[in-house]
């Protein structure tokens, strides 16, 4: 499918969705949205996808939030239909079999915070400036952002950035655990793509399992959680993966998963 502002890239198992709006940092729209969430379900459906890369076009960002111009003038009811519009592309996201690695490339502010906390893995460029700014325009977040901010950072450290609405740097953000690595900015897409390329060359039935699992498990109880880590382990045993893993280290040699 050919969308109008996303691009998407497809080379060797890894896609790489670009959210294109750069004259206005893209910020999303409600049609960028809905663009992201088709993105995902046709990736999701592509069997030759095993990882998927998501950064913004232009130097300057990543995305800039949620279209201010378009939400000026929403009614509380538009409202409502927004909100729900972000929260369903990022279940996508979170829902999706696919490990989502987030390439951070300048601004990822409001709804740009949101979908990186929403993607798997989390690498910034250093100039990378991150936040939840919504304070300042007289709401908060509207995208998961007052959820997965404190699961991710505790409550304390998401209070303090979403009362004051504070945009905080890529150092401090990997000292928080919002990203898992910051870089020099002209080595985000090369360290990007060399850890997709590591993630895309293992077995996805097992990134696939492990992404739920993580994912599932963080919101229930620990023993409801670890009986479901017992019941995907054991289903593991039914793929060739696990096979041609196990033979291969026996046999001394690199195992060649085929993701079934
Ligand atoms: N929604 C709509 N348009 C946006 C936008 C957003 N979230 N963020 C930036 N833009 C637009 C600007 O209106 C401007 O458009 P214009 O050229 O037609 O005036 C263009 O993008 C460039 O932005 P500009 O503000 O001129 O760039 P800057 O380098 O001076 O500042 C930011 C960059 C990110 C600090 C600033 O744009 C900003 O604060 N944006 C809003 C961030 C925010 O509050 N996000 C949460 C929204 S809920």
């Amino acid at each position: 499918m050919v969308f109008k502002n996303i691009k998407i890239e497809k080379k060797e198992g890894i896609a790489t969705i670009k959210i294109n709006r750069p004259q206005v940092l893209n910020a999303l729209n409600k049609d960028t949205i809905t663009d992201l969430s088709k993105a995902v379900e046709e990736l999701d459906a592509d069997k030759n996808i095993k990882v998927v890369i998501l950064t913004g076009e232009g130097d300057k960002a990543f995305i800039a939030g949620a279209d201010i111009k378009q939400m000026a003038d929403m009614t509380p009811l538009d409202a409502k239909e927004f909100s729900e519009l972000g929260h369903n592309m990022l279940k996508k996201i979170e829902n999706s079999r696919l490990p989502f690695i987030a390439a951070i490339n300048g601004y990822a502010l409001g709804g740009g915070c949101e979908v990186l906390m929403a993607c798997d893995i989390c690498i910034a460029a250093k100039s990378a400036k991150i936040g939840q700014p919504e304070i300042n325009l007289g709401i908060h977040p509207g995208f998961g952002g007052t959820q997965r901010l404190p699961r991710l950072v505790g409550r304390m450290k998401a209070k303090e950035l979403l009362f004051t609405g504070r945009n905080i740097d890529a150092d401090e953000a990997f000292q928080i655990g919002l990203v898992n690595m910051v870089v020099e900015d002209d080595k985000l897409i090369e360290t990007v793509q060399k850890l997709a390329g590591q993630i895309a060359s293992k077995s996805t039935v097992q990134t696939s399992f492990i992404k739920s699992l993580v994912n599932k498990g963080a919101d229930i109880d620990l023993n409801s959680a670890n009986s479901l880590e017992i019941s995907y382990f054991s289903s593991g045993f039914s793929t060739n993966d696990q096979k041609e893993g196990m033979k291969a280290f026996l046999e001394k040699r690199k195992p060649e998963f085929k993701g079934k």
